[in-house]
C-alpha cells in the first residue's frame, strides 16, 4: 500500500509521545507555498484539533503575518519539529526530537520551500545547529540547504512579553516578518 506522508505519519509510533497523543499534528496551510514555518511542538489545542498553531500562539502568529500581508493558510505551510504533544507542554527531549526528525526532513523534501521561518530557539538549534542567542540572530537571513532561513521569536514568547513599543520583541518580529514578505514577493509572479 502506498501511504501519503500525512497518512504514514498518523501511524507513527517512533517515540513514547505516540502513546499520550490525541492526534498527530502534521501540518496546516499550503504544501505548494514558497514559505514554510517551523515551530517547536504542538500544545493542548493543537493536539485536540490535529493542526499546528491553532491555539493562542497560532492566533498571534496569524495576526502578525496578516499585519505584513501574509495570508498564513494560502502563502505558508506550517509545521513543527515534532508532531505529537509532549505531556504538560514540556520541552521535547533530544530523543523525541531525533525520532521525529525524519518527518520534518520529508516535509521539506516534498514541499521544497524557498524560505523557512524558524519560530523560537529550539527550531533554530535543531535546524541550523545554533544554540542560544536568539536575540542576536533573529532578523538575520541565514542560508541552509540552499534555502533562505529567518529566525524569529516564538509567538509564545511574544505572548509572555506583550509590549508593542519600539524595540519590543513583537515589534522586532513584525520587522522580521516584513523582511519575509519582501523576499516572498520575489517569488510571486
Ligand atoms: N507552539 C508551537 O511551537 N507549535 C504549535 O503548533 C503550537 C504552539
Amino acid at each position: 500500500m502506498n501511504l501519503s506522508l500525512f497518512e504514514a505519519c498518523q501511524l507513527c509510533t517512533s517515540c513514547e509521545l505516540s502513546k499520550s497523543r490525541t492526534n498527530v499534528v502534521f501540518s496546516r496551510g499550503n504544501p505548494q507555498a514558497n514559505l514554510m514555518v517551523i515551530g517547536e511542538a504542538p500544545g493542548a489545542i493543537e493536539d485536540e484539533r490535529g493542526e499546528p498553531f491553532v491555539g493562542r500562539s497560532g492566533a498571534l502568529l496569524e495576526r502578525l503575518m496578516k499585519s505584513v500581508g501574509i495570508d498564513i493558510d494560502e502563502e505558508a505551510y506550517i509545521c513543527n519539529l515534532i508532531k505529537c504533544r509532549p505531556p504538560r507542554n514540556r520541552r521535547p527531549t533530544k530523543s523525541e526530537l531525533s525520532a521525529c526528525r525524519p518527518w520534518l526532513n520529508k516535509q521539506i523534501e516534498v514541499n521544497q520551500p524557498k524560505i523557512i521561518v524558524l519560530a523560537g530557539a529550539t527550531a533554530v538549534d535543531q535546524v541550523l545547529g545554533i544554540k542560544g542567542g536568539l536575540t542576536k540572530i533573529r532578523g538575520n537571513w541565514m542560508s541552509w540547504q540552499g534555502r533562505w532561513v529567518m529566525p524569529v521569536f516564538h509567538p509564545a514568547y511574544l505572548l509572555r512579553n506583550p509590549s508593542l513599543s519600539d524595540g519590543s520583541p513583537t515589534s522586532l518580529t513584525c520587522k522580521d516578518l516584513l523582511a519575509v514578505r519582501d523576499r516572498l514577493n520575489k517569488y510571486d509572479f
